[in-house]
């Protein structure tokens, strides 16, 4: 079967257990640095990963939830099995299920289900984004609606404190928990500019391929391309923002 429909035959597979269970209370199995980790969150990986590992034995696999499986492969699918466990947990539906692959560490394919409107984000490298079977549009907007993401409240605060361009036409918005499904925003121009600390390469990979390919860019706080592995970045597709947003940050 070819990669990507794989990827996104998965990801709605997930979904739909996901979904099975967002109604239920949630046995929390730990919480520590990276946030809350759910029961469901581990089922789902392992869904993910024996569905993946079925079709390509050999392939090298990271997920959230139990990391790498030590298989040296040229391609490597990196799993968040739910972006957005801590809204899951509270039963609020802003979450996905993210699936991205990497070839030679360049991620080449991304998919992102969104369980609430059932839509399919996914994007191959210079093929394009879409949505379901369609493409994906980027509509900018005129007013430059920027949202502060980060694990912690107290960078929450002090993005908001501190990195605010205090203009008209600027408004602001703390995140709202699921960094893919924000980046998913800014590659639509619903969103101008997302920017968090406290990232993982999980939680990003197949949302930085679907903005790339509609032209945005992904930085890291020193501007730089964003290197997967730093914790915090900057994306957008407005060139300007990004400058202006960053001379906030520096
Ligand atoms: C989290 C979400 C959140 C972001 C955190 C991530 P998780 O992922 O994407 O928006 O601020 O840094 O860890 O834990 O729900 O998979």
């Amino acid at each position: 079967m070819e990669k990507i429909q794989l990827a996104k035959q998965v990801a709605q597979k997930a979904g739909r257990l996901v979904t099975e269970k967002f109604n239920e209370l949630h046995p929390v199995k730990a919480i520590d640095e990276n946030g809350i980790h759910l029961e469901i969150d581990f089922q789902v990986e392992e869904l993910i990963k024996s569905s993946i590992l079925e079709e390509f034995p050999n392939h090298a696999f990271l997920g959230e939830e139990n990391g790498h499986n030590h298989q040296q492969h040229n391609y490597q699918w990196i799993v968040d099995p739910i972006d957005g466990t801590s809204n899951y947990y509270f039963h609020n539906p802003y979450h996905c299920v993210s699936i991205a692959l990497a070839e030679d560490n360049e991620v080449i394919l991304g998919v992102i289900y969104e369980p609430y409107s059932g839509k399919t984000y996914w994007a191959e490298k210079d093929k394009g984004a879409y949505v379901d079977e369609k493409p994906l549009i980027y509509q900018p907007d005129k007013i430059k609606k920027i949202v502060m993401g980060g694990r912690t409240n107290e960078f929450r605060l002090k993005a908001m404190k501190e990195f605010v361009i205090a203009q008209k036409n600027y408004y602001y918005k703390m995140e709202m928990g699921s960094a893919a499904l924000e980046i998913v925003n800014v590659a639509q121009g619903y969103v101008g500019l997302y920017l968090v600390k406290g990232i993982h390469l999980w939680d990003v990979a197949a949302a930085n391929l679907i903005l790339t390919e509609l032209g945005g860019q992904v930085l890291g706080f020193d501007g730089q391309p964003w290197d997967g592995q730093s914790d915090s970045l900057l994306a957008s597709v407005d060139e300007k923002l990004l400058e202006e947003v960053l001379a906030k940050i520096k």
